[in-house]
């Protein structure tokens, strides 16, 4: 089969297109034939091997999985003997382990949702590790309530673009942190206020978020709690665009927060997700009803997945991205 492959770690110039092995599947695996993938900052970090501590998963010397992509949505081609949910012909959407930028991916049984038929299949492989994260951090990590007030950096991104349609679905009103080009977009998302922060901070009307979904990860914890009120929860989603050291960007959410809530009042919260079917059935009903529509600006086709993932890493997508196969 074609797929998008690379030998060692870099850039998105190691990544080439190429005749790989259909993936085997095992007993609680089922093989997809892919139609859509999602990209999102995971796929830039497995391929560059940066921050060096995903090594321990992906592969100390050259990534262990050479295909990249991880959100999958397509058609099932094949199940294991132990699948009891999915057959040959049902649509599914979910997160694979053998890498999605190609014509199968092999995911297992407990990562895959079915697809919703009014659910296109780019919609379905924008969603589950983007609008994942948006669900888990604005109901599960900041617990976002009616009536209180709610700001959200990176916004218009793959993840805020989610979030900020969630925020305002559970009754809160929503200030979102974009760049200049983005106010319409924010708009359109539902948020209520825009911040363009190449004009203001976020601590520009004092202490006054209940919570704070951090997505866009740059700013520095001192300056989120100066935004945030006396009992705010700040939820830590992003980690900026520090891939330096072992841990990068990620030592903000592992490191900094717990020392930063130390200090009582404002609670600094890991907001970090993990790949739920609960999850992603939920997301399928509130896309299929009409709460959150997925924000898909750009999709190319699979031979120009590395434009994708150079275009994700410039650091200011609208919306989500996706590769069609
Ligand atoms: N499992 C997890 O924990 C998990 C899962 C997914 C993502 N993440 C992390 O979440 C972060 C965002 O992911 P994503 O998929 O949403 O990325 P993305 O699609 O690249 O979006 C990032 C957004 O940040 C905005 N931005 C850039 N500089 C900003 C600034 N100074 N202030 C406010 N916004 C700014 C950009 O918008 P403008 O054009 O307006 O600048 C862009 O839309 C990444 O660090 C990623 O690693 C974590």
């Amino acid at each position: 089969m074609k797929a998008i492959a690379q030998d060692r770690y870099g850039p998105a110039d190691v990544l080439r297109l190429r005749d790989v092995p259909t993936p085997r599947i095992g007993p609680d695996d089922v093989l997809v034939e892919v139609r859509a993938a999602g990209v999102d900052p995971g796929v830039w970090i497995f391929m560059t091997g940066r921050p060096y501590a995903v090594r321990a998963a992906s592969g100390l010397r050259r990534p262990r999985v050479p295909v990249r992509g991880r959100d999958v949505a397509g058609v099932v081609a094949e199940v294991g003997a132990n699948v009891t949910r999915f057959r040959p012909g049902d649509e599914v959407f979910g997160t694979c382990r053998s890498g999605s930028y190609a014509e199968f991916a092999a995911a297992p049984e407990n990562r895959l949702a079915s697809k919703p038929a009014g659910m296109t299949f780019e919609q379905a492989a924008a969603t589950p590790i983007s609008g994942g994260t948006a669900l888990q951090a604005v109901r599960d990590h900041a617990r976002v309530e009616k009536g209180q007030q709610v700001l959200i950096t990176g916004a218009t991104g793959g993840v805020g673009s989610f979030a900020v349609q969630l925020a305002k679905s559970y009754g809160a009103t929503v200030t979102a942190v974009c760049g200049p080009t983005k106010a319409d977009l924010a708009r359109t998302l539902g948020a209520d206020e825009v911040i363009d922060y190449t004009g203001a901070e976020i601590d520009s009307g004092g202490p006054r978020y209940d919570v704070i979904i951090d997505i866009a990860g740059c700013r520095s914890l001192a300056l989120l709690r100066r935004a945030a009120a006396p009992k705010a929860r700040i939820a830590l989603v992003g980690g900026g665009h520090d891939s330096g050291g072992l841990l990068g960007g990620f030592s903000r959410q592992l490191l900094q927060a717990p020392f930063a809530s130390m200090r009582g009042g404002r609670t600094f919260i890991n907001a970090g997700s993990r790949e739920r079917v609960d999850v992603f059935d939920e997301l399928g009903r509130l896309i299929t009803g009409g709460v959150v529509t997925p924000t898909v600006t750009r999709a190319y086709p699979l031979a120009e997945a590395p434009d994708a993932i150079r275009y994700l890493a410039e650091g200011h997508a609208a919306g989500k991205v996706v590769v069609t196969i």
